[in-house]
């Protein structure tokens, strides 16, 4: 049985293709959840893909995946960077890998801190939608390694 895996991202990320695409590329959101399904599929992941704008909906979905033990790919976009909320939601969850589609380091200073960095297992970021790839397959890996 594939490990069930959530890929949840945060405000402005429906938004894929549409927005600054000189920063986060062509391709949308409906682009992203496709591949990622793929992905999944070759890691043997069963991966669901979810976005909202709603701090309070996000923070929810983490609460959940606290409480049934699913491993959460995470890109937090503007909460990433003064979202103590989410931190705290996220620091409830045993396996969260915090993502970036741009670099965040290479961008405006108010985009150089990550209040989420602290408490996830570790972070990818500046590869587009490869980062999402990179910690799909390091799930695949340390669910592997664990079971
Ligand atoms: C982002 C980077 C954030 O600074 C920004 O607010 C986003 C997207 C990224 O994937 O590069 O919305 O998380």
């Amino acid at each position: 049985m594939s490990q069930l895996a959530w890929i949840l991202n945060g405000p402005n990320l429906g938004r894929l293709g549409a927005r600054e695409p000189e920063v986060y590329g062509s391709a949308s959101l409906a682009d992203l959840s496709a591949v990622c399904a793929q992905w999944g599929a070759e890691l043997g992941l069963d991966v669901e893909v979810r976005q909202t704008d709603s701090e309070a909906e996000l923070i929810g979905w983490l609460h959940q995946a606290a409480d049934r033990s699913i491993p959460v790919v995470l890109n937090p976009a503007a909460f990433t960077h003064y979202s103590y909320g989410l931190r705290d939601a996220v620091a409830q969850v045993s396996l969260v890998i915090e993502v970036h589609l741009s670099n965040p380091a290479a961008r405006d200073v108010f985009r150089h801190r990550s209040v989420i960095s602290g408490v996830v297992l570790g972070t990818i970021a500046g590869f587009g939608f490869d980062s999402y790839y990179l910690a799909l397959s390091e799930l695949a890996r340390l669910a592997a390694a664990s079971s």
